[in-house]
């Protein structure tokens, strides 16, 4: 590997968990670029390079900010099962219009049959009449956005006291009942449990918003009770337990190679007890108990394994399959030995589920579930950061399921939550089994990150590969700014001249609903409301580096890189040891070439607030056109962000690029990332 960046691998301990907004030790950058001769870059085409895996970059989920729950599954009602809290209707309100009166209450008593819906909720509707209308009402994950000339589902579970039935109509409505954008009658509600369905549509003069909420309500007097009360809109692929299809295009344009799921700390759970339990995530809504989460709020499980799956096939990425090891968030581990192998079945269970044909027991579920195909499934993650055990029992729980996964499935590669090189993968050795692929995790400031740009080009060749599980520069709330994406950039060219370990990487989290309470980790990649979403600086970082990449990775040295001095401050618990302030450079670089589109791309950061000019030399090259493409995120500042309401500020501007050739010189933009595409046709 050459390249001329100094290589820093100050690895900082990651001693905080979850429940906390940030892992961030807070750092200063000083940043004093100094005066030096130009830089030159010399791509070297006379050698071969290095194959980059088609897998280098994918995306990272769990259910955490609301992420699936109140945002990428689309299900419009909150707490729609009432299972949120054990005493109170939580996000339901009682509707009495005009003096109508009624009071609602959790019943346990009345399970329906059949379904694993145990707790519902009952209106005692006392004083109803024609005028007088009472209801329930629901306002949805921070709104329920509504649109003109749109159709939405809406489902519910319904019975009574009395023979004589009582008559429901479904609205969705202004949240102080004024306006009514949509409403159908919901049928007469009789005394056995029965599952309605009505179609709800908006006009074509319907203006947007989200200050609307679902009501269920009724003008004659009796008792009712609901469950399962759901409210869909229209789903990417119009899948009836579908998903938001804002959010599904902003994921496919970044044409992801895998998805890693389902966590993270949701797959280890908050016990062993409350793991993420996928059997229970299977079959139809009614059917799945949901789950108490891992971030502080409940999930309903709408999102399950299958969805997961579909959400894989619909961006065209392979599944990364994280199994529960035997390890939960409380310290919990289960003994090696007789006591885990009921969760190695599981993980064998759940693979099967996955990559079964129709024969086997979990593949003919799979069918039954709507997918007779089964998923190519190349890679299955043991675990989640069992760095963090006291108990230190992972090379035992390693090894077990590796030996079992491996004896059923020798084809697919396991990956180790520890050996890695980042601070939790020292915590803990998997010594009795060579791991095909170590995950790692860094969080750093965006300072440290470029700091730590460089640290593959000196990695060790002999170990497994490395699948970055993990990774993000970490400034700006609820999305990170433009100097995080920048320090992204940096990390991501390091991830490209490093092709030969890197195999996978991936950025988290993912999603933030940025709703006040939505967000439970601080820094993130896709911030929504109810009504839209938008992708931060490094969203689109990410979408050029992973939309711009090529089959072969080739040998880049850079000289005469201006420098940055940092200065990280002191830890809190150590205030009198001040580390040594560091030189970063503030320029970063990768290159690749596609032998297909006979293209390179040429990707450079320019992390500082000055234009730079570098001179580029393809050695080697047959051809190189003077016409090219220049591809270009930058802004004004660094802070630059986007935002719920200014969504775009931060964005990339294609334009043409002309001068190019196999030796030429260009000047990239003050705190910029940019991708030349050099045409070698
Ligand atoms: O990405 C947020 C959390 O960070 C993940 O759930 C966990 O694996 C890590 O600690």
């Amino acid at each position: 590997m050459t390249s001329n960046i100094p290589s820093h691998s100050a690895a900082m301990p990651i001693v905080q968990r979850r429940f906390r907004l940030s892992r961030l030790v807070s750092l200063v950058a000083l940043i004093a670029p100094l005066a030096m001769a130009q830089t030159t870059v010399r791509i070297d085409l006379t050698k071969p390079g290095l194959p980059v895996s088609p897998t280098l970059y994918g995306l990272m989920t769990e259910e955490i900010n609301f992420s699936y729950d109140g945002g990428l599954y689309a299900e419009l009602v909150r707490n729609r099962a009432f299972k949120n809290h054990g005493y109170t209707p939580e996000h339901w309100s009682l509707v009495q219009d005009a003096g109508g009166s009624a009071a609602m209450a959790l019943d346990e008593r009345y399970p329906v049959a059949g379904t694993a819906l145990t707790t519902s909720l009952r209106i005692d509707a006392e004083n109803a009449s024609p005028g007088h209308r009472v209801g329930i009402a629901n306002a949805g994950y921070w709104g329920i956005p509504v649109t003109p000339n749109t159709s939405y589902r809406a489902s519910f579970y319904a019975k009574t006291s009395g023979a004589a039935g009582v008559p429901l109509t479904i609205s969705i409505e202004g949240v102080d009942g004024k306006t009514v954008y949509a409403q159908a009658e919901g049928g007469r509600i009789d005394g056995q449990w029965k599952r309605y369905s009505v179609t709800l549509t908006t006009g074509a003069n319907v203006k947007p918003t989200a200050e609307a909420r679902l009501v269920l309500a009724t003008e004659s007097p009796g008792k009712v009770w609901f469950n399962l009360v759901s409210l869909f809109p229209p789903t990417h692929k119009d899948r009836p337990n579908g998903l938001r299809p804002d959010l599904m295009q902003k994921m496919i344009d970044m044409k992801p190679g895998f998805l890693r799921f389902p966590g993270g700390n949701y797959v280890e759970g908050g016990s062993v007890t409350n793991r993420f339990k996928w059997k229970e995530t299977l079959g139809p809504i009614d059917q799945r108990p949901g789950n108490p989460g891992t971030w502080g709020y409940r999930s309903t499980d709408g999102m399950g394994l299958l969805e997961f799956l579909l959400w894989c096939e619909d961006m065209k990425a392979e599944p990364v399959l994280a199994v529960f090891a035997g390890y939960a968030l409380n310290g919990e581990s289960v003994p090696v030995g007789k006591e885990l192998q009921p969760f190695v079945q599981d993980a064998l269970d759940e693979i099967e589920y996955v990559t079964g044909d129709v024969s086997t027991k979990w593949g003919a579920k799979r069918a039954k579930d709507g997918h007779p195909a089964p998923f190519k499934l190349r890679y299955v993650e043991i675990g989640n950061e069992d760095g963090f055990e006291k108990n230190k029992t992972y090379d035992g729980r390693y090894t077990q399921f590796h030996d079992a996964i491996k004896k059923k499935y020798p084809k697919i590669k396991l990956i180790s939550t520890v050996n890695g090189k980042d601070w939790l993968g020292q915590q803990q050795k998997v010594s009795s089994r060579v791991p095909d692929l170590v995950d790692e995790h860094y969080y750093y400031s965006p300072m440290k990150m470029m700091n730590d740009a460089a640290r593959y080009d000196s990695y060790a060749r002999s170990g497994p590969k490395v699948f970055i599980g993990e990774w993000a520069g970490h400034e700006g709330s609820p999305t990170t700014n433009l100097h995080a994406a920048l320090a992204d950039a940096a990390f991501m060219a390091g991830m490209e001249r490093n092709a030969d370990i890197i195999e996978m990487a991936c950025y988290a989290p993912l999603f933030v609903n940025v709703n006040p309470g939505g967000m439970q980790w601080q820094h993130n990649l896709i911030g929504y409301n109810a009504q839209s979403s938008y992708g931060s600086p490094s969203y689109y970082a990410q979408k050029m580096f992973s939309n711009y990449l090529g089959n072969v990775s080739l040998p880049v040295q850079a000289e005469k890189v201006s420098m940055q001095t940092w200065q990280e401050e002191a830890k809190k618990e150590t205030p009198q040891d001040v580390p040594p302030a560091r030189q970063v450079p503030t320029m970063f670089f990768s290159a690749t070439k596609s032998d297909q589109r006979g293209e390179i791309y040429l990707k450079v950061v320019n992390a500082i607030g000055n234009a730079q000019t570098v001179q580029v030399d393809l050695a080697g090259a047959a051809k190189v056109a003077a016409e090219g493409e220049a591809i270009v995120l930058s802004s004004a500042h660094k802070e630059d962000t986007n935002t719920i309401t200014e969504p775009t500020k931060v964005v990339p501007v294609t334009s043409k690029a002309s001068g190019l050739g196999k030796q030429f010189s260009y000047s990239f933009a003050p705190y910029s990332v940019t991708v030349l595409v050099l045409s070698t046709k």
